[in-house]
């Protein structure tokens, strides 16, 4: 069976291809999540080195090089704890996240069984698991709780076909991000239910206070997680992460899935199959620097804080932020009546910022189109990460000259 599913952000900069930027205007591109600054010359200045070195053109072991698991593994122990029980044997290098999703779920699920997504859910999640036969079951969260999912609901989702929960915290497209209770509580409902839960990490480290969550500190070691005395991770829990947000290395594709031998057995089968091993020279240029390069990833996860709060404070009052985070914010337009997909397309073509309506990241209702999902269909996602300051400036400038040139009635 081929499926037809539609890749949403070359749709939104399609809309964009109508405005005619000129130097005063010039587009404004708020729809990507990817970084707005390259690495620091000491890393690209080592990529271009290592690339010439013709040892890296080789084959590495099939999850990846030992040395950066073992690097991986410090950083982690820095991000979520020293008690953290973490070794480089946990770890399996993939190209980028997206790699290390389709190799979990595919080392956890067959065909016809379900994993369960909370909604807003990031697309390529729901697609790989759509492509692959294997069933997203929406769990659906509100603003009122700020886009945060509940476990009581979910508890409630759980079949004898569910094989995981997938969250992704800082999320991916609202920016909410899950206090570690939360986390706790979703860990403690996929051991109760004897299911994986999944977390996507890849904006972990633009959390800049406290620890993303405690799941990796044995229950005998912990406080006040939530997290029964008995509780390791090794269980229920698969980590995910990307090297592409944190070092700024989209491009190089680089991902860790951290999980049990026992997964690891399938993921390395997985593996071997669709990736055979990760690119190498990014991976040697990185071992020696992760933590050299820890004051980097702080500077940059304090401007785009920064910059969000510049989006707070500049966004016209008629627009409201439901959550923000990581390197998104999620805003509710106040044109009443009005798809979130005919404001995104107006933006793009008419004054030339481009965004992604939240129906690209949401389950379409039978016979409507990419993005009238009908509930609430008034938010959109702007990522924050990949214009400078100035440039978030001029869109909220925009954005209230818009209010009057679209002629549509304001929802006030
Ligand atoms: C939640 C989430 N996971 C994974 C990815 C992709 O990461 P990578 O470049 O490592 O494949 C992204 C990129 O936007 C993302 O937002």
């Amino acid at each position: 069976m081929v499926i037809f599913l539609v890749c949403r952000i070359p749709q939104a900069y399609k809309w964009a291809t109508s405005y005619t930027a000129t130097k005063e205007r010039p587009l404004l591109d708020m729809s990507q999540g990817v970084p707005g600054i390259p690495p620091p010359p000491i890393l690209l200045e080592a990529l271009g080195k290592c690339a010439a070195n013709p040892r890296t053109c080789g084959y590495c072991p099939m999850t990846g090089e030992p040395l950066l698991k073992a690097s991986l593994v410090r950083e982690m122990k820095v991000t979520y704890g020293k008690d953290s029980d973490l070794c480089p044997d946990d770890v399996a290098l993939t190209a980028g996240c997206n790699m290390a999703f389709i190799t979990a779920v595919m080392s956890l699920a067959d065909a016809g069984d379900e994993v369960i997504l909370p909604v807003p859910w990031y697309f390529n999640h729901e697609m790989t698991l759509q492509m692959l036969g294997i069933t997203p079951v929406p769990l659906q969260t509100t603003p009122q709780e700020g886009f945060s999912p509940s476990p009581e609901i979910c508890a409630k989702l759980v079949t004898p076909r569910t094989k995981a929960i997938a969250l992704v915290s800082p999320n991916n497209p609202t920016g909410a991000t899950y206090p570690p209770s939360l986390i706790s509580a979703f860990a403690f409902l996929a051991r109760r239910h004897g299911i994986a839960l999944i977390m996507d990490e890849t904006y972990r480290d633009f959390i800049l206070s406290g620890v993303p969550h405690y799941l990796f500190v044995p229950g005998s070691l912990q406080g006040q997680s939530g997290l029964p005395a008995n509780w390791t991770w090794r269980e229920h829990f698969i980590h995910l992460f990307s090297f592409s947000k944190s070092y700024c290395i989209p491009g190089h594709r680089l991902g860790a899935i951290v999980a049990s031998s026992e997964v690891l057995k399938q993921v390395e089968t997985v593996l071997d199959c669709i990736q055979i091993c990760p690119p190498r020279h990014a991976q040697l240029v990185l071992h020696p620097l992760l933590s050299e390069l820890r004051p980097f990833i702080r500077e940059t996860a304090e401007s785009v804080a920064h910059r969000h709060e510049l989006f707070k404070s500049h966004l016209p009052s008629t627009w409201k932020i439901g959550s923000q985070g990581g390197y998104y914010a999620f805003v509710r337009h106040p044109f009443k009546g009005v798809s979130t997909r005919d404001v995104s397309r107006r933006m793009a073509m008419e004054a030339g910022i481009v965004t992604l309506p939240a129906g690209f990241f949401m389950p379409q209702q039978p016979g409507t189109k990419d993005g009238a999902t009908g509930v609430d269909d008034r938010w959109i996602r702007f990522s924050v990460a990949n214009v400078d300051d100035e440039k978030v400036k001029r869109v909220c400038s925009r954005l209230k000259e818009l209010e009057a040139e679209f002629g549509w009635e304001l929802d006030i």
